[in-house]
């Protein structure tokens, strides 16, 4: 098999295109952190749990807001992106608040592959929301987390649960749960879009969108639907030992319109949608 760099490489440009849009909406990010900001959510930050004093890598950081987070609790943090724009904002952010991180653009297998090659290992390698469905080889990237985590340390995910990503907008079935096989990616011309945009308009109806105003993206993205089981057994096949797995019937974002909000920041399928799984989160570990 083997990781499909063509296709991230065209990702990539999807990517750079959408993250500036992105940020675009989001303020004074800098200032927010100075005053000891956070953007991570309670159900990575329980599945983490005391991450003081520790090597922390966050795989596929994008802007590095989580990588930020993670640092104000105390971990030592390395960010790891595809992406031109969002490793550069990312620095940028890092300088401005003050807060330390060191961020790497690159594809993340040429970085595990690197990295399992040099002396340098960590404690946790953490990746969230949005981030597995970018992945063309499972194995090979399970593999590649084995191999620079130290004896004993421990891997981290929260994502949006496969489940939901088979659903269209308006929660009608639109994609495979999985390809029960070798890895095939499903192509949207339309690429990357300006999501936050969307979860701003759908959380503050009316209110003025800050930033880029209708963005297009002219790059297309290649995603790739991985089950649970196709995401466990990789890291199980690569020497990893489960020791969490968690599904959540809410998410933390308004990613579709018309979700209802349950409780601060949580939000469900609308009145008639029977509960179905919107994220999940899963620990491994590495033996001593
Ligand atoms: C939805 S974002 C993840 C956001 C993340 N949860 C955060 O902390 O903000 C997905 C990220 O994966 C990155 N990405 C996609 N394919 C990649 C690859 N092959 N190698 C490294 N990063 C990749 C994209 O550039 C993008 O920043």
């Amino acid at each position: 098999m083997g990781a499909d760099k063509a296709l991230h490489e065209e990702n990539r440009r999807s990517w750079n295109a959408a993250t500036d849009a992105h940020n675009s909406h989001k303020g004074d990010q800098a200032t927010r952190y100075r005053q000891g900001g956070q953007t991570l959510h309670p159900e990575e930050r329980e599945l983490l749990g005391e991450i003081r004093g520790l090597d922390v890598v966050h795989l596929q950081c994008n802007s590095g807001q989580d990588t930020l987070s993670l640092a104000q609790m105390g971990a030592v943090v390395t960010g790891v992106d595809i992406s031109d724009t969002a490793i550069a904002f990312a620095c940028r952010l890092s300088e401005e608040a003050a807060v330390a991180a060191t961020f790497h653009r690159a594809d993340v297998y040429d970085w595990l592959e690197e990295t399992a090659l040099s002396d340098q290992r960590f404690d946790v390698v953490f990746c969230s929301y949005g981030a597995i469905c970018w992945l063309s080889d499972l194995s090979a990237w399970a593999r590649g987390i084995a191999a620079v985590l130290r004896p004993g340390g421990r891997f981290v995910v929260v994502d949006f649960h496969p489940v939901w990503l088979m659903l269209d907008d308006d929660w009608t079935l639109k994609a495979p749960y999985s390809r029960f096989g070798p890895a095939r990616p499903t192509t949207y011309p339309d690429g990357i879009g300006d999501y936050v945009a969307m979860e701003m308009q759908t959380t503050e109806p009316g209110k003025p969108l800050p930033g880029v105003q209708d963005f297009q993206n002219p790059h297309p993205v290649h995603e790739f639907a991985w089950g649970i089981g196709d995401i466990v057994t990789a890291l199980l096949d690569a020497g990893l030992l489960l020791t969490t797995l968690r599904e959540y019937p809410y998410t933390n974002s308004a990613h579709f319109p018309a979700m209802n909000v349950q409780g601060e920041g949580r939000f469900v399928p609308p009145e008639g949608v029977p509960a179905i799984p919107l994220m999940y989160g899963i620990t491994a570990r590495k033996g001593l």
